[in-house]
């Protein structure tokens, strides 16, 4: 996957100017204390400086993770037409590009973000790109009610873990009674990751909300730690974002964690697949997730995964890749 080419254009042209040995520090002290998990209980200060460092190494990444959950949801629910949108934490409006390139019919959508350094990069990088009609609000969403009407899709990508365990339950149930159709909720792909994603699955649930990606089912995830329900999406890496990080690969793996919900059912699926195939000895293994709920390991010939109309083999894997959602994870 790689950046929408205006995105692109967008983020270098912010970035232009800046010297990026510069914000090499600033970019690795970032995506440290992402990957450690610590959070705070207020949002915090963004510097200038940490704002361009999340444009050139955090942006691309969570880019990638929203984008897969929302073709995770689009093939889930291929009726799914969403006119507006409703995006919290926006930061610099990353989730707004992922539904714009997803969901063109989106043309009006709400930006609600605590730190005003965002909101000025969101609406410069929205400003070179033909985006929906966009309101941005600068505002702490874990103390002031999210003021908006509902809208068909609402999104929270990489949020929760910024927000007091506390203000989680409620901000939820606002974005559930703000959520006209489908609400997307997209975390780090780590075990502290899935298990708010899993409170957050099983509270809207409880308030009468269907599961229609990544699980098959609405029953209790049937993953046990140490093991944990994640995705990988691969980003390419530009110049700029290389640089930054001062990275050789041109490419970048991100793992997340995610769960979409929505007032309508999804189509029904055989199965879904939640890690990367396995192969040994001529033969595929899947892990699949069950519309009954189980979780089942199941190996197939290559033959077999090949071609589902090999005689014999009504279980070929190709019928389980056709529904596969989401990117395998790792
Ligand atoms: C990791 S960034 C994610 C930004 C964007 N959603 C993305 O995926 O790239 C988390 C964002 O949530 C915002 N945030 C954290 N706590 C908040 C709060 N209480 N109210 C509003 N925004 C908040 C931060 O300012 C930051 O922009």
């Amino acid at each position: 996957m790689e950046l929408p080419p205006l995105l692109r254009r967008a983020v270098d042209n912010a970035l232009n100017g800046t010297a990026l040995s510069d914000l090499a520090a600033t970019a690795a002290a970032l995506s440290d204390r992402y990957r450690e998990e610590r959070h705070d209980i207020k949002p915090r200060v963004i510097s200038d400086r940490e704002a361009l460092a999340y444009l050139a190494v955090r942006l691309p990444a969570t880019y990638a993770a929203i984008r897969s959950s929302s073709n995770a949801v689009a093939e889930a629910r291929p009726d799914f037409m969403p006119g507006n949108a409703l995006d919290v934490g926006a930061g610099p409006g990353t989730a707004l590009w992922a539904a714009a390139e997803c969901w063109p019919a989106v043309s009006e959508a709400l930006l609600v973000e605590a730190s005003p350094i965002f909101r000025t990069y969101a609406e410069r990088l929205a400003a070179e790109a033909e985006l929906p009609h966009v309101t941005w609000r600068v505002a702490d969403i874990a103390v002031d009610a999210i003021d908006s009407k509902p809208r068909d899709l609402v999104t929270m990508a990489y949020v929760l873990n910024e927000l007091a365990p506390k203000a989680r339950h409620s901000i939820l149930q606002q974005l559930w009674q703000l959520t006209a159709d489908t609400l997307v909720i997209v975390e780090p792909g780590t075990p502290a990751g899935w298990q708010r994603i899993i409170a957050a699955r099983n509270q809207l649930i409880e308030a009468g909300a269907q599961v229609i990606a990544p699980c098959p089912h609405a029953r209790a995830c049937p993953l046990q730690p140490p093991d944990w329900c994640h995705f990988a999406q691969r980003i390419a890496r530009s110049r700029v974002h290389r640089q930054t990080k001062r990275a050789d690969v041109p490419w970048e793996d991100e793992k997340f964690s995610h769960v979409a919900v929505s007032r309508k059912p999804a189509a029904r699926v055989r199965a879904r697949v939640i890690a990367r195939p396995r192969k040994a000895d001529g033969h595929i293994t899947l892990k699949l997730c069950r519309p009954d709920g189980l979780m089942d390991n199941q190996s197939f010939s290559r033959r077999e995964a090949r071609s589902p109309s090999v005689p014999g083999a009504p279980t070929g894997a190709r019928r389980y890749e056709c529904s596969l959602a989401v990117e395998p994870p790792l």
